[in-house]
């Protein structure tokens, strides 16, 4: 039988993603309630640096009552070329699952077509999905039922949290607002993708260069940094375009009265976001950050069958 992979937003179906959200919500009351990993098992490999997702694994796959094998990847042959298809053709004889942080999206894809076992994206290029499922509880803690609230993206909107936001909050039913320059807008694939999602949940898109255009009346403004992890090379052009989308509280004003302001974290007070934002009253990023681990462990729960 194919294993359930997890390796962009839209993996989930609308009511799939419902069912884990409520399990999310279910662990996080009572956390070590469900365990179906109990003598078993989880591969997390990191080939980019990591805080949140690398905590929130080890700690919730323990809690599951499995054994999170963290695996850097300087520290394995995979980090020195093995061929990702061998490499999973050995995980998967020993594990229940193989979260994995990597580079180029492809190669995810390549892990998940040669393994046995469940391979959940822990954030590549292009997609961070296990993120999105995080904000997605933290939205229904503060916001309620996620259907037909505004979401708004400011900053970088072709890189791995925008095309996220797109897949995974357009499968929850909501309107997403990218603003973004010319230029960092997400492919237009993405795009089509996210629309026909749009399409059957209720939910719309909206992609546009004008900052106060895409925050206003939104329930929730969010962003991320200016340059991700692979980009530093570049970071110089990108602070000259990116501050007009810098989230500050003049342009959180202009969304709802009751607007959250949410950031995956790691921020850079002063860019893309200001401190006196994202450390203000609106701010639910430490909840944001909690729920990564209630959201992943229902994630499991869900590709190992237990949910
Ligand atoms: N938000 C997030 O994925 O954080 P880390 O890079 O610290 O894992
Ligand atoms: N877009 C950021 C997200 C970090 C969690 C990056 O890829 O570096």
């Amino acid at each position: 039988m194919t294993p359930r992979h997890f390796l962009t937003d839209d993996d989930l179906t609308p009511a799939e993603q419902a069912r884990v959200l409520a399990l999310a919500a279910e662990l996080k009351a009572a956390p070590t309630s469900v365990q179906p990993l109990q003598g078993r098992t989880v591969a997390v490999l990191f080939d980019k640096s990591s805080t949140r997702t690398r905590v929130s694994f080890e700690v919730g796959i323990t809690e599951l009552g499995g054994h999170p094998m963290i695996i850097d990847a300087g520290s394995s042959h995979l980090g020195r070329g093995e061929p990702i298809s061998d490499t999973a053709r050995i995980l998967d004889r020993h594990v229940a699952a193989v979260v994995w942080r990597t580079g180029a999206h492809s190669r995810v894809t390549e892990l998940a077509e040669y393994s046995a076992v469940p391979v959940v994206n822990a954030l590549t290029d292009d997609y961070h999905p296990c993120q999105i499922l995080a904000d997605l509880q933290t939205i229904i803690e503060h916001k309620g039922t996620p259907a037909g609230l505004t979401i708004a993206y400011l900053g970088d909107g072709a890189n791995n949290m925008a095309n996220s936001y797109l897949l995974g909050c357009a499968t929850a039913g909501m309107h997403v607002r990218i603003g973004a320059p010319e230029g960092y807008q997400p492919a237009p694939e993405v795009v089509a993708r996210a629309e026909r999602i749009a399409a059957e949940t209720g939910g719309s898109v909206l992609i546009t260069d004008d900052p106060v255009a895409a925050v206003t009346g939104a329930d929730v403004v969010t962003t991320d940094t200016w340059v991700s992890m692979g980009q530093d090379a570049e970071g110089a052009i990108r602070e000259e375009v990116f501050p007009p989308y810098r989230v500050t509280r003049e342009l959180v004003a202009a969304a709802a009265e009751d607007a959250i302001v949410m950031h995956c974290l790691p921020a850079y007070r002063g860019k893309e976001i200001d401190a006196d934002v994202l450390d203000g009253p609106r701010s639910v990023i430490w909840d944001e950050a909690e729920n990564r681990r209630h959201a992943q462990k229902a994630l499991l729960c869900f590709v190992l069958g237990a949910a």
